[in-house]
């Protein structure tokens, strides 16, 4: 077991995708694992008993985390089940939805992450660590940059929660709280992918002409990572786009 055996891990958005995997990989850790779901009950359930199946220990809490109410209550079952928060993982995102409203990337991506992370600080002891989950279309976006239709309001708003999350380290720190961003590339076999090539497929051929796209299995694994290792606060992982990466970028 490495050094996240024990520690309660809230994972935000873990009942599909990038977030259930990470909640999977979490709970091979030893950690108790708390799956964070929006609507998907049952898909959440199926991730906890894939964790408990292995031998691991979860559960799953529903809340809509752009709802200050819904991450109140999390809070509070997550201090009467478990009593403290050691590693938040802020993995749920969106925006792309079809019934969203002009405001609602920047209230999930931005003012939900600070409310999350405000929120839950009073439950995590020293030592604890708070994660980011971001693209890197998000971390490198700047005003006029392309990125592929439909995804501009979603880059902007994530890179200002990262921004608005950075400016908290003083307080992360005042309370020896690690903080860290995981940024990747376009991760194969995702929805969002899958739903990027439906709306814009240049965008997505593009990234696979300059070589294979990280997988969810490689993506999570640096999330649980940046969890634990001993880094400087503020430390950023990149997962896959090495291109891109090396793109000029003034
Ligand atoms: N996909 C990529 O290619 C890619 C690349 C780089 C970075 N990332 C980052 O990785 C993270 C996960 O991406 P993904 O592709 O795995 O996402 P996804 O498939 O869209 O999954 C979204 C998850 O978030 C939950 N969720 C959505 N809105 C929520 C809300 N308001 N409150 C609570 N939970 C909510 C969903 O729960 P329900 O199912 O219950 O609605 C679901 O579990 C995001 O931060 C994304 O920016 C993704």
């Amino acid at each position: 077991m490495d050094s996240t055996a024990q520690r309660v891990v809230l994972v935000t958005g873990a009942s599909r995708g990038i977030g259930a995997e990470a909640a999977a990989q979490y709970g091979a850790t030893g950690a108790r694992v708390i799956v964070n779901f929006r609507e998907k009950r049952k898909r959440a359930q199926a991730v906890v008993d894939r964790i408990v199946a292995a031998g691991g220990r979860a559960s799953a809490l529903g809340a809509d985390v752009s709802d200050p109410a819904a991450v109140e209550t999390l809070a509070a079952e997550i201090e009467a089940n478990f009593g403290r928060l050691d590693v938040l993982v802020l993995n749920a995102s969106g925006g792309l939805e079809r019934d969203a409203d002009p405001g609602y990337a920047t209230r999930l991506n931005r003012d939900a992450q600070v409310n999350l992370a405000t929120t839950m600080l009073p439950l995590m002891p020293s030592g604890g660590r708070i994660v980011f989950v971001t693209s890197h279309q998000a971390h490198f976006y700047r005003a006029n940059d392309e990125v592929p239709q439909g995804y501009g309001p979603i880059a902007a708003s994530k890179r200002a929660g990262e921004d608005a999350l950075r400016a908290l380290i003083p307080e992360f720190r005042s309370r020896e709280i690690g903080f860290t961003v995981v940024s990747g590339d376009m991760i194969d076999g995702t929805i969002i992918v899958r739903l990027l090539e439906r709306r814009d497929p240049n965008s997505v051929e593009s990234r696979r002409a300059a070589g294979p796209l990280p997988t969810v299995e490689e993506f999570a694994r640096v999330i649980v990572r940046a969890g634990a290792d001993d880094v400087i606060d503020g430390h950023t992982y990149y997962v896959g786009g090495d291109d891109y990466l090396a793109l000029p970028r003034q």
